[in-house]
């Protein structure tokens, strides 16, 4: 890029399954080869590559053996975290991380802080939990950071519309909300976890919301499950950061690619 930005790319709700067992009949593992050759096609710039939660399908152990696999072809650093799909002693019995899962990452004139809101004991199996322990580090990055700050989560701080994914969020919200908040470092706030994009806010804090490249959430807003699923086009988040800007793109990917028309009436490819 020519623009003094810092790329960094979100993928999120990978949900990779184990002997290529399909979601809705599509495979995970191909959707993602496919987002990340399209990545790699178009964003070869990027910094970083963070996956933003639910890596897998079951949190078994062969499910992170395949994420590992196809990451080794990856040109970027990366990053993962993760969601209520995931499973903390699958995810260390292959990755070899124990403990909570959250990374401060320094980007251009930014702090990108990756949060980990998973809670296996979720009363609910799948909303999402920041305990006393990452509340403190959270404090202590937010306290630290010199440079604006972008928060990664995977559970959403804010309802979407989908009711049914919105009694999985995160459960302390008001709590976190009111930290990131009181900080005044905050620049912006992106999730995964309902599998659409989406754009609101958290009280003053933008809030953008990356889907998945798999499965995503029919559009179907109200008093549905939490366990809807259509075969729409997959997608990732572009995360610019500059100096006095960050910006949120997100990049759809398997449909065809159009040319790109000039004035001159000519186009590429
Ligand atoms: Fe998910």
């Amino acid at each position: 890029m020519t623009t003094p930005f810092a790329k960094i790319l979100l993928f999120t709700d990978v949900h990779l399954t184990a002997h290529q067992s399909p979601i809705i009949g599509l495979s995970p593992a191909q959707r993602l080869k496919d987002g990340l050759a399209h990545a790699a096609a178009h964003h070869k710039d990027a910094e970083h590559l963070v996956i933003m939660g639910d890596l897998t399908h079951h949190g078994d152990p062969a499910e992170y053996e395949a994420l590992a696999a196809i990451l080794q072809t990856v040109p970027w650093p990366v990053t993962l975290m993760l969601g209520n799909h995931d499973r903390r002693a699958g995810y260390a019995s292959v990755f070899g991380r124990t403990g909570f899962q959250q990374t401060a990452l320094v980007a251009q004139d930014h702090r990108v802080l990756c949060l980990d809101t998973l809670d296996e004991n979720a009363p609910d199996t799948h909303s999402g939990l920041l305990c006393a322990e990452r509340l403190d580090w959270l404090r202590a990055e937010l306290a630290a950071a010199t440079d604006p700050v972008v928060v990664l989560m995977h559970h959403h701080l804010v309802p979407t519309g989908f009711d049914g994914m919105d009694r999985i969020a995160l459960r302390n919200t008001d709590e976190v909300t009111a930290i990131l908040e009181s900080s005044g470092k905050v620049r912006q706030v992106i999730n995964g976890h309902i599998h659409r994009t989406i754009q609101t806010h958290a009280g003053t804090l933008p809030v953008a919301m990356v889907k998945s490249p798999c499965h995503q959430m029919p559009m179907a807003l109200g008093d549905g499950s939490s366990a809807l699923s259509v075969d729409e086009p997959g997608g990732y988040g572009v995360l610019l950061l500059g100096q006095k800007q960050c910006i949120v793109h997100f990049e759809d990917f398997g449909i065809p690619e159009a040319p790109i028309w000039n004035e001159e009436g000519s186009h590429t490819p």
